[in-house]
């Protein structure tokens, strides 16, 4: 099939260039033009494993192009919306401006019956007003269809999350675009993958509530451990025999610095917003906890850190290991990560940050701190160290070969990820969050 693909961040590029993977024929579109350079030269502007391979094969094959001009979509079957969400810069909703600049930019060019189906993350109601939009901007015979068919990949993982999804949903109004729908994934259907089609708010919900639940049992193991700090539990054993219980699972229950991201802390507070404009505000009042608990972890690690100092940053070296949001991404939207490195610098620590990937992101959003070439660099003279992105190459970290360099050694594992009988048997004090008696 002829698709096209509007916006090409971490979702859309990866979902044009998986797209081209199955078959089709597919072009990328985005205003950015050194975003859309860099793809055309077969280069991925940020890191996700495993996507490169997938964009240089699909590029040379001939199946995928990438273009700044809306008009190089026009002749697509199938238009996929992927371009972001933020939240708005003084509120919790979600600035829905990319949404409609790409109604905008498409609508014009559209001149058979088409079908627009969208991705990205928005507030329930937005298919419905696209829907209008479309009908009001685009030229008469046009005919524009919107479906919902919203993504679940995750940074790091994104090329198998799009190749092999737990799911499929397609939001839709009229059965021949769920034909349609089918045979842009076809070969997935054909590989047994689960395909829900619903209305269009149960579609646009799905993907906001699931990454409402995810935070929320993220949140739920960090409020465990607050109460495992006042009465000496150790949270980490508590999280695993939690765990165990199928009914509960052991993903997304580890207790540590809690969630960021470009995703989860504004999909909740979007869909708070949402629920409030819809009159439903008291069904979702909860999501101001977990957000407060999510945050309160941040807090947290900055008091464990100060403690670990002496009780003041100022005159102290802090080593901070991991930047990115999470491990294998160079993603630093709401880094709870950076976020501890800019309070304890603001309280007046040296601050010296290392991650495998993210410097160059790290160093455009927080130039004031300081950054170190490897994890052994970041601990050279430091007072403490802060593991808070629980990347592989620093868990293989042997803590003997750091000591040495370090001015005091005490280590604050923020993830909860660290082999702690190592840290201890090579002299270090350790702190764990929600672990008072390790
Ligand atoms: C998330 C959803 O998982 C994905 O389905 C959706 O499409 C986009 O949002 P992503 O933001 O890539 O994906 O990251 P995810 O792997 O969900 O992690 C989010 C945050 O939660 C990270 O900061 C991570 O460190 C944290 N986390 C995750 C925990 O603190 N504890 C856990 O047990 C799991």
């Amino acid at each position: 099939m002829r698709l096209s693909v509007i916006g090409t961040g971490y979702l859309g590029a990866t979902h044009a260039a998986c797209m081209a993977e199955l078959g089709h024929d597919v072009v990328g579109i985005d205003s950015d033009s050194a975003k859309v350079d860099s793809l055309i030269a077969g280069r991925v502007p940020f890191f996700e494993p495993g996507l490169p391979e997938v964009l240089q094969r699909n590029l040379a094959a001939g199946r995928l192009r990438f273009s700044t001009d809306p008009a190089d979509a026009a002749d697509a079957q199938v238009h996929f919306v992927c371009v972001g969400t933020p939240q708005k810069a003084s509120a919790y909703g979600a600035d829905l401006t990319q949404i409609w600049a790409a109604v905008d930019a498409l609508a014009p060019h559209l001149r058979q019956p088409t079908l627009v189906a969208g991705k990205s993350t928005v507030p329930v109601g937005t298919a419905a007003e696209m829907t209008a939009r479309f009908q009001a901007a685009a030229p008469a015979g046009a005919d524009v269809h919107v479906a919902w068919n919203p993504e679940f990949l995750r940074e790091g993982h994104a090329v198998a999350d799009t190749l092999h999804p737990d799911r499929l949903v397609a939001g839709v109004t009229d059965p021949v675009d769920e034909a349609r729908l089918r045979e842009v994934y076809a070969a997935l259907l054909a590989e047994g993958t689960p395909w829900l089609v619903t209305d269009l708010p149960t579609a646009e919900l799905v993907k906001v509530s699931a990454n409402a639940f995810l935070a929320t049992k993220i949140s739920f193991i960090n409020a465990m451990s607050e109460v495992c700090e006042a009465t000496g539990a150790d949270v980490v054993t508590l999280s695993k025999a939690l765990g165990m219980d199928p009914r509960i699972g052991e993903q997304f229950l580890r207790a540590g610095l809690g969630f960021g991201g470009g995703c989860l802390p504004k999909d909740i507070r979007a869909f708070m917003a949402r629920a409030g404009e819809l009159g439903v505000d008291q069904a979702l009042t909860f999501l101001r906890e977990v957000d407060e608990i999510n945050l309160r972890r941040r807090r947290r690690t900055v008091d464990l850190a100060r403690e670990a100092v002496g009780g003041r940053f100022r005159d102290r070296q802090v080593a901070v290991w991991g930047a990115a949001f999470k491990p294998n991404s160079d993603d630093v939207r709401d880094s709870p990560a950076l976020d501890v490195a800019a309070a304890i610098y603001t309280e007046g620590g040296e601050v010296v940050v290392h991650d495998p990937r993210a410097m160059d992101n790290a160093r455009e959003s927080f130039p004031h701190l300081a950054y170190a070439d490897s994890p052994q660099e970041a601990v050279a003279g430091a007072d403490v160290v802060l593991l808070l992105t629980e990347w592989r190459d620093y868990l293989d970290i042997d803590p003997h070969t750091i000591a040495a360099a370090m001015r005091d050694r005490v280590v604050v594992d923020a993830r909860n990820a660290l082999d702690l009988s190592l840290w201890r048997a090579a002299g270090f004090t350790y702190r764990g969050l929600g672990r008072p008696g390790a």
